[in-house]
């Protein structure tokens, strides 16, 4: 795989400072040499610029930094979608507001091609509110219901082709605001929240998935939140929610993933290296890269993998 690594440190969709220093730790935790290691070709563009700010403004009085995360999303999803015909886009964050634009890029790509467009979200949260309904007023809890084209995000450009919730599956679920619960209730987006991966695990709900993406040949796009993992391994972000996954859920997801083949993108999101202990989380994020870009072996006994 040709793999195009895109910096995107977006630090305007919550209030602690640091994501802005995501795309340096992974770039110093490894990153491009874990993949040639694994025999892909790297191609580091570098951080993206966002566009120029314009004067927008909202209803609701919580939201910040509505402009600035306005100019990410239409800069994020310009670099996402020039990089797609190209190779496999990895972006990495940057807190999840960058999202609101590197889906756009993937869903207007899939367009394009005439090809169904399917997303992967791995985190604690839904990320499910508008700009009309967040009470926290950061925009990084919002790109899911955009991507699923929801009312509710004036002044942002309509979402470029909204992607079904039949087509939406989120992993690892343990924290959901009334209102984002309200939106998802009429929606056909699987959600598969930690009761569900505690009773069933991690492999039937995730083939279930995959085989949906495979019989539709759609594109794969998958987006990691730090908070995806539990803070006892992943302590640099910042918002933990206890009883996430572990380090075996976790890599057997991202090995599942490789399996399939069928993931077109990846966004790496929420890493607050400020918030890390001696580049721990960024690396375990590097090794998860590793395992969904085919490394077989890590820390345990070798093993026969079909
Ligand atoms: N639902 C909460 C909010 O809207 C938390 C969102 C957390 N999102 C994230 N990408 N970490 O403020
Ligand atoms: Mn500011
Ligand atoms: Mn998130
Ligand atoms: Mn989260």
């Amino acid at each position: 795989t040709h793999c195009i690594l895109i910096g995107a440190p977006v630090d305007e969709g919550q209030r602690r400072p640091g994501c802005l220093m995501g795309p340096a730790a992974y770039r110093t935790a490894g990153l491009a040499a874990t993949l040639s290691t694994l025999g892909h070709t790297v191609e580091d563009r570098g951080d993206v610029t966002p566009d120029p700010l314009g004067d927008h403004r909202c209803a609701n009085p919580a939201v910040h930094h509505l402009p600035e995360t306005i100019a990410w999303t239409g800069a994020l999803r310009q670099a996402t979608q020039d990089a797609l015909p190209h190779g496999m886009p990895i972006i990495m964050g940057g807190d999840h507001s960058l999202a609101l634009g590197t889906v756009a890029g993937v869903a207007a790509h899939a367009a394009a091609q005439g090809r169904a467009q399917f997303v992967i979200w791995l985190d604690a949260h839904s990320d499910f509110h508008t700009v009309a309904t967040t009470t926290s007023g950061n925009l990084h809890g919002t790109p899911m219901a955009y991507a699923n084209g929801l009312d509710g995000f004036d002044p942002f450009p309509p979402f470029p082709a909204p992607i079904p919730g039949e087509n939406i599956c989120m992993f690892g679920i343990r924290s959901v605001d009334p209102a984002e619960l309200a939106l998802m209730q009429p929606t056909d987006i699987t959600v598969n929240d930690m009761r569900v991966l505690d009773e069933q695990g991690i492999v039937a709900p995730l083939r279930a998935f995959l085989d949906r993406v495979r019989a539709a040949d759609g594109l794969l796009h998958v987006s990691l939140d730090v908070d995806f993992l539990d803070p006892s391994i992943a302590p640099a972000v910042g918002t933990t929610v206890p009883g996430g996954a572990t380090f075996r859920e976790a890599h057997l997801v991202m090995e599942l993933l490789h399996e399939s083949g069928l993931v077109t993108s990846l966004d790496l999101v929420e890493l607050n290296p400020f918030l890390d202990e001696r580049g721990r989380t960024a690396k375990l994020m590097v090794d998860l890269v590793g395992s969904l870009m085919g490394r077989k072996v890590f820390d345990r006994p070798t093993r026969s993998y079909g």
